[in-house]
Parts: structure tokens; sequence; C-alpha cells
């Protein structure tokens, strides 16, 4: 019989949330960079998060304030139903490495919560599949920005876009990877909360703009089964959240034109911002138009970081166990 793992560590990667037209409903995972997590086996019972590398001190230890904490206590809560005793007795520790900048619109705190889940499952031999793990997650966003939104963690934790149809129920879809897309993402050095992000959004819409939002969403969706970049890149506009958001991202305006100049298929805010992310034709695209972006945003006085990825298909991904 095999031991279960006493130490676990999980990278889960950055996401590109929305995609543009698709608010709160589809995200798409990129290869780097993502956040760690090492999940320890204790004999203290409960959750414990033990220490927190790469976040500038400002994210906290506090199980219940930490969007990974509240996940993995969610998760060990879930576990009392299937095996009572175990779970009573269990005691998890959490070390996070940050490798995303936090409130960068690039999935931070998701890309946590989804590796810490991930690490405390495989801690007691994967009682829960990936799928399952999402409501875990969820509940981590939920603190995270007051709502339980599930474009970028669940991407960041299966890997490739993923659809959310519904919430309640949840109902999520994953969908193909387009081979030909590359992604170029900068991310300005600026930090916007989601929770702000959101607070300027209008709670009611214009029924042109709904028409308009529904036909893009359906065209990405299409694009995406397609492989066709081109339907995808004009499928990416956006007339509901875009133009609250470019507000407040400083050169948010000439950096989409720049890159859509520079021949990006398109340009939206990567989440809830301040990066943006531009779908291009290759590698050497990708490259061309993310420095057209950081040039922008130099030009607003804005210093910024720029990776450019396929795709990512994996999700999270277990790097060790013992
Ligand atoms: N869909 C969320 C939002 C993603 O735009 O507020 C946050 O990263």
């Amino acid at each position: 019989m095999t031991h279960p793992p006493s130490l676990v560590s999980v990278f889960a990667p950055a996401t590109v949330a929305n995609v543009g037209s698709a608010f709160d409903v589809l995200g798409f995972a990129i290869d780097n960079p993502g956040d760690t997590v090492i999940a320890r086996r204790t004999s203290t019972p409960g959750v414990r998060i033990t220490s927190i590398v790469g976040d500038n001190g400002k994210l906290p230890l506090s199980v219940d304030e930490n969007t990974a904490g509240v996940s993995v206590k969610a998760l060990l809560s879930a576990y009392r139903n299937i095996h009572p005793t175990e779970a009573s007795e269990m005691g998890i520790e959490l070390e996070l490495t940050k490798g995303l900048p936090i409130g960068s619109g690039l999935g931070s705190s998701s890309a946590s919560t989804v590796a810490a889940v991930v690490a405390a499952n495989e801690l007691l031999s994967t009682p829960f599949s990936r799928r399952d793990l999402l409501p875990f997650a969820m509940e981590g966003e939920r603190i995270a920005c007051g709502a339980a939104h599930a474009d970028n963690v669940a991407p960041s934790l299966l890997g490739g876009f993923v659809l959310i149809r519904s919430y309640d129920p949840l109902d999520v879809i994953p969908l193909p990877s387009p081979e030909d897309a590359w992604v170029a993402v900068v991310t300005p050095a600026l930090e916007l909360k989601t929770s702000d992000a959101r607070r300027v959004l209008k709670r009611s819409v214009a029924l042109e703009s709904a028409i308009s939002q529904w036909g893009n969403v359906a065209a990405l969706v299409a694009g995406i089964f397609q492989n066709n970049i081109e339907l995808m890149g004009r499928s990416l506009e956006d007339r509901i959240i875009e133009p609250e958001r470019a507000q407040l991202i400083p050169g948010y305006a000439a950096a989409k034109a720049g890159a859509l100049q520079s021949g990006a298929v398109g340009c939206s805010i990567s989440g809830s911002g301040p990066s943006v992310f531009a779908l291009c034709r290759s590698h050497e695209d990708g490259k061309r138009i993310a420095a057209v972006i950081s040039d922008a945003f130099a030009q607003a006085g804005v210093a910024s970081t720029q990776t450019v990825s396929r795709i990512n298909t994996t999700g999270a991904k277990v790097i060790s166990k013992e």
C-alpha cells in the first residue's frame, strides 16, 4: 500500500479572465508566471499559513483572511463528510511563493488558491477530482473581491479556455485550446484591486450593448472551436466593461491602439486589469506587440513587465511529492 505524501509542491499558472467580451464567464491560462504552494502534513489539526514570499508583506497569514487558507479550509470541511476522524485530526501547513504581482489582473489570488487546494488534495490522496476542487477555490475569490467568480480559478485549475455557463448551479465547460494562438501580456507596475474595478461597473446594460456582447461572446467561442484567431480577435470587442475600466488604466487607449496597429488580432484588459493582453499570430508578433504596449505604458509614465505565451493546456501542476 502506498503512503499518502507528507509534502506536496504545486505550481498554478496566471490567467486572463473575461477575454474581452466574456465578462465573468470565460478565461484561459498562460504558461508563466504563476504561484507555487507547498503543503505539508502536520500533527496539529487545522490549516495554517506559515510563510508568504514575494508579496511585500501585503497578504495576510491569517487563514480566514487569506484566499488560499479559506479554500483549503473549505476542502477540509468537505473531506470531513467522507472521512470524519481523519479530517478532524488532519493538520495542513501552507507556504506560498508569489510569482504573480498582487492586483495585476493575472489572477494572482486565484493562482495561490488553486495551487493550495491542489496540493492539499494530494496530501489527502486526491479524494476530489480537479473539477470538484473548483467550488473550494471559488470560496477564495469570494473573500478576495466579494464575488465568487470562477473565470480565473477554473482555467488555472484545469488549463486551457474554460467557459462558465452558469454559476447557480455551477456549469463549467472546458473548451479546446486554439493551437495557433499566441498571447502577449503586459503588466504595468500599478495595483488595481478587483473589488475597486468591479465597483465602477454599471448595474444595468442597454439592450443594444447586450446584443453586441452576446454576439461577440458566441463568436469568440466559435473562433476557439475553429482555431480561427482572426474571428477570436474581432470577437474580443467589449462594449460594456472595457469602456468603464479603461479609465482606471493610464495609457490603456494608446497601448491598445498601438497593439492593433502593430498586428495584434485583438487586444483587451486582462481580468480586472491593469494588465493588458493581445492575441497574436506568432511568438515573434507577440514579442513585438508586447514591446509596443510596454512603450505606451512608459509614455504614460508607468513601468511594466511582459510575457509571451501559448495557451497553457495543463493548468496547475504537481511539481514534487514526498
Ligand atoms: N471576471 C473578473 C472581473 C475577473 O473582471 O472582475 C477578475 O480577475
